[in-house]
């Protein structure tokens, strides 16, 4: 099970980026999103509300206190994945990240502002898509597909009130 934790979040100036997080963790195969930072309603609502309709066992939570989630989690015998274009590339470390997520829960932490110190020696992996800026956004979705070997967008999501029947011209949808 993978969990995104994303830190660091401000109102009004990453309102669209975290509610993409959460786009992107939902329809990449992660389980959940705990947010941290500056308490969002409207994002928690906004992700809710896509789950509701377009269904998936997606979790969204809030927390201020990242770092006790972080600390927590490693207690419980996950492992930590902070993505950071300062760490080690990508296609060095997914084969381990990969055969240690097979048995243990994963936590992958992406940033908006500065990272705190402690944040890169409390993970078990500090891990760049690439050696140079992007976005948390891509870095997030980059490392799921890979991590999952891009399984999860050939999934149906479950329990949803609608969903799209591919069309190779326009646009349909059923209800469920
Ligand atoms: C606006 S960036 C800030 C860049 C930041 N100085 C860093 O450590 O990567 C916000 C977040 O995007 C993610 N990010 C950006 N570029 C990345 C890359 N090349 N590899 C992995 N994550 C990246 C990180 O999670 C970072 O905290």
């Amino acid at each position: 099970m993978i969990t995104v934790l994303r830190i660091g979040h401000r109102l009004g100036r990453d309102s669209r980026i975290t509610t993409h997080c959460g786009l992107v963790s939902r329809a990449f195969g992660a389980s959940k999103i705990i947010l941290s930072g500056d308490y969002d309603k409207k994002i928690v609502d906004s992700l809710c509300g896509v789950r509701e309709q377009w269904g998936g066992d997606f979790e969204v939570e809030y927390d201020k206190q990242f770092m006790k989630i972080i600390k927590n989690f490693k207690k419980d015998g996950g492992i930590v994945v902070h993505l950071t274009m300062y760490g080690m590339n990508l296609p060095d470390k997914i084969g381990d990240i990969r055969k240690d997520g097979k048995d243990k829960d994963v936590l992958v932490i992406v940033g908006s502002q500065k990272v705190p110190g402690e944040v890169y020696q409390l993970s078990d992996y500090n891990v760049a898509v690439g050696n140079t800026p992007h976005s948390e956004i891509s870095a997030l979705a980059i490392f799921l597909d890979r991590f999952f070997e891009g399984r999860q967008i050939e999934k149906k999501m479950k329990k949803g009130k609608i969903s799209i029947i591919p069309q190779e011209k326009g646009k349909k949808t059923v209800e469920e």
